[in-house]
């Protein structure tokens, strides 16, 4: 069977500079790295980009809070997603960023493209506007009292205490949380992407790109006119200027899909490639893959941007669920939202590539990562019923007959080649991505040799017909190599010490039909061992504790512009305020709103008080319990949505954001009065 060589690109989605790699990101980078590792055993040319999404308020945000600049910022964090893939083996031809000139000049070329279309229209929106700070303010640079539920201290998108979202001209009571002035509303002009001159090529497009679930949610939208998408952000903002537009940048989901662009452009210079033989060929595929929550922007705006700029649209865009783990949403306080980099320290990356195969099918459900299940799926299938036929097969071999296979006898030679049979179906799962249905093939077959094996009971053989042993052990050995074969898109350095084992090079699809009889066998290296639950457990353990984004190395801060001080108050005014110290006895997160923990603050009474404190960004609640803070114990209480608020506890803010409780020396009691 000679197939056609196929020239692909392949990405999965750019992940956020301004955040650590996590088990859910994962789900994506994996399951790629599967596909593209399967490709390229087939023979085909296939390349795969991507880049860290480094532009938003987010980031900007972030650096401001940190006192460096957003491209230290976005500095740090390549180099802890690039080792974190690393790690996970996963392996990308080229991973880049976004803030490149590639990307900046790209980004350019299309939007020109767009305006000589028709397709830019402007328009004047409201907006917060700071006099102070002579600028239009983000969302994250409002706080105010929420226009739903009179909630204080909630940012200008969304309340954290009842969840609504609004326009930030709605706040109460606004504030620009530079100054801490008043902002005024302006007029602010902004550039739009017209989307409905698309409409009838996306109409026809999207079901032929996308799978039906995908598409048919995408068709809703098609009853009416497609919405113009906002393209253009106010300065300050991290990311690219619009040409001839100046304090305006491109919104960064402008520049982001660019950016697979910008790498494959970066990939062909740095190899001698014609970026047009890989982008613009038409007989070279482009797949995306993406999870569900970004189908909006790869599957109506990238298309349309690609389309009106002559550029040729993806092949196909595939759309994975989220990670689930042990059924729940990810959660900081079950010490289940796991980092990359935690689950490193703990556990081994190809007993995760392993997992996430048996569960990855190819669709959009949701994928559980159930942790107990975890352990006795690797624990059975991967160590006990895989793995368990090269170390039988290869230590019984070197004990007792010299390292030497022989030839395979009838029955082994039958099992082999009903593995060498099923070389197309699992071909076909992987072309599909249906992982789980590959996992299921290879340990069916190893279900096969392994009572081969056992029937033939080759130790006690050894000792009245060795020749007939080594047939055995010979059988089992090329049985378990076709299915190292055949993981290794999924399981690369196990099948690399395979390899080893037989004095091969890494594996091609073909090479399944080499069988490797009469020969020397190198010394057994341990291929996959045990998981135990015990580090599991720490794992969870320390998701718990740990503190969630990464932190760059801190610089001075540039000077800060606090808020005025208020006006003068008498001394009786202020006695009013009973301020007491009180001990933390519990502290948590409050589902549903992330900017809140739950405190429980003893002051001496015969009952703790509840309070809700704004500060989780700032503080891991379980670094809180026993601590000393300063709370306002007759405050008047408030009814939240989680429960009743009895008191307030005093916390710095900086201008940016960033929160420091107070607290008083050691040696204060619980209850003492704070004057
Ligand atoms: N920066 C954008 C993508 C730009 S692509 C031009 C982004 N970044 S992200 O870091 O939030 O997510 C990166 C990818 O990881 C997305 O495809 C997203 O769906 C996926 N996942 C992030 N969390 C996930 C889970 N918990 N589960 C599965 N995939 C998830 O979106
Ligand atoms: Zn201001």
């Amino acid at each position: 069977m000679v197939a056609k060589k196929r020239r692909m690109v392949v990405t999965s989605a750019l992940p956020y500079a301004n955040g650590d790699i996590h088990l859910g990101h994962l789900v994506e980078y994996i399951q790629t790295d599967f596909w593209v590792r399967f490709q390229k055993m087939r023979g085909h040319d296939c390349v795969y980009v991507c880049a860290d999404d480094t532009h938003g308020t987010p980031i900007m945000v972030r650096a401001r809070a940190k006192g460096i600049t957003p491209e230290e910022l976005i500095a740090h964090s390549h180099e802890l997603h690039t080792q974190d893939f690393a790690d996970f083996e996963i392996h990308f031809d080229n991973y880049y960023s976004t803030h490149s000139p590639e990307n900046r000049d790209l980004c350019n070329e299309i939007y020109r493209a767009m305006q000589q279309s028709g397709a830019i229209s402007v328009q004047k929106l409201p907006q917060l506007y700071c006099e102070h700070d002579a600028m239009f303010l983000p969302d994250r640079f409002v706080v105010g009292t929420c226009p739903k539920c009179n909630a204080e201290n909630q940012y200008g998108d969304s309340c954290d205490a009842c969840s609504q979202t609004y326009p930030a001209e709605e706040l109460k009571d606004a504030r620009c949380t530079l100054c801490g002035r008043v902002p005024v509303t302006r007029d602010s002009e902004h550039l739009f992407f017209e989307l409905e001159p698309f409409h009838d090529f996306l109409k026809a497009w999207i079901p032929t790109r996308t799978a039906p679930d995908v598409a048919n949610k995408l068709l809703e939208w098609f009853n009416e006119p497609l919405r113009a998408w906002c393209i253009s952000r106010d300065a300050p903002y991290f990311g690219f200027e619009i040409p001839d537009y100046p304090g305006k940048y491109f919104y960064v989901w402008v520049d982001a899909p660019i950016g697979y662009m910008a790498s494959l452009k970066k990939w062909c210079a740095d190899h001698g490639e014609s970026f047009d033989a890989w982008w613009q060929n038409p007989e070279a595929e482009l797949y995306h893959f993406i999870g569900k929550d970004i189908v909006r922007f790869h599957c109506l705006f990238w298309p349309a941007m690609l389309h009106t700029a002559n550029y040729k649209t993806p092949s196909q865009v595939f759309v994975h669920g989220f990670l689930t783990v042990n059924g729940e949403k990810m959660s900081k306080s079950k010490g289940t939202f796991i980092k990359a980099r935690t689950y490193l320290d703990h556990l081994r990356p190809q007993d995760l590539r392993f997992y996430y195969a048996c569960k990855l099918n190819g669709t959009t459900d949701d994928m559980d990562l159930n942790l107990s299940d975890f352990v006795s799926r690797v624990n059975s299938d991967l160590v006990g019923k895989i793995t368990n036929l090269a170390s039988r097969g290869a230590q019984m071999l070197h004990k007792s007959l010299g390292g030497r296979t022989g030839a395979m006898d009838d029955e082994g030679r039958a099992l082999y080649r009903k593995a060498l049979d099923a070389a197309e179906s699992v071909a076909g799962f992987y072309e599909a991505r249906d992982f789980s249905k590959v996992m299921v093939a290879v340990r069916d077959l190893a279900d096969l040799a392994n009572q081969y094996f056992d029937a033939k009971a080759p130790w006690a053989l050894v000792k009245s017909d060795p020749e007939a042993a080594r047939s055995v052990m010979t059988s089992v050995l090329n049985i378990f190599r076709v299915l190292a074969i055949y993981l290794q898109p999924i399981l690369p350095a196990y099948a690399a010490k395979t390899a080893k084992l037989f004095n091969e090079a890494p594996y091609v699809w073909s090479d399944i039909e080499k069988a490797v009889e009469n020969c020397a066998i190198q010394p057994y290296e341990y291929l996959a061992t045990r998981v135990e639950q015990a580090a599991v457990d720490a794992m969870v353990a320390a998701s718990k504790s740990e503190e969630q984004a990464p932190a760059p190395p801190a610089k001075a801060k540039p000077a800060a512009a606090f808020p005025p001080v208020k006006e003068t108050i008498d001394y009786d005014t202020f006695a009013k305020a009973d301020l007491r110290v009180a001990k933390v006895l519990e502290a948590e997160c409050v589902e549903g709103a992330d900017k809140l923990l739950r405190l429980l603050l003893d002051i001496g009474e015969s009952k703790p008080r509840q309070v809700f404190a704004g500060i989780r960004k700032a503080y891991d609640p379980a670094t809180l319990v026993g601590r000393q803070v300063v709370m306002v114990a007759n405050l008047a209480p408030r009814k939240m949505r989680f429960g009743v608020s009895e008191g307030m506890i005093l916390a710095a803010g900086n201008p940016d954001g960033a929160l420091f409780v107070v607290a008083p020396d050691s040696g204060a009691l619980p209850g003492s009065v704070v004057k």
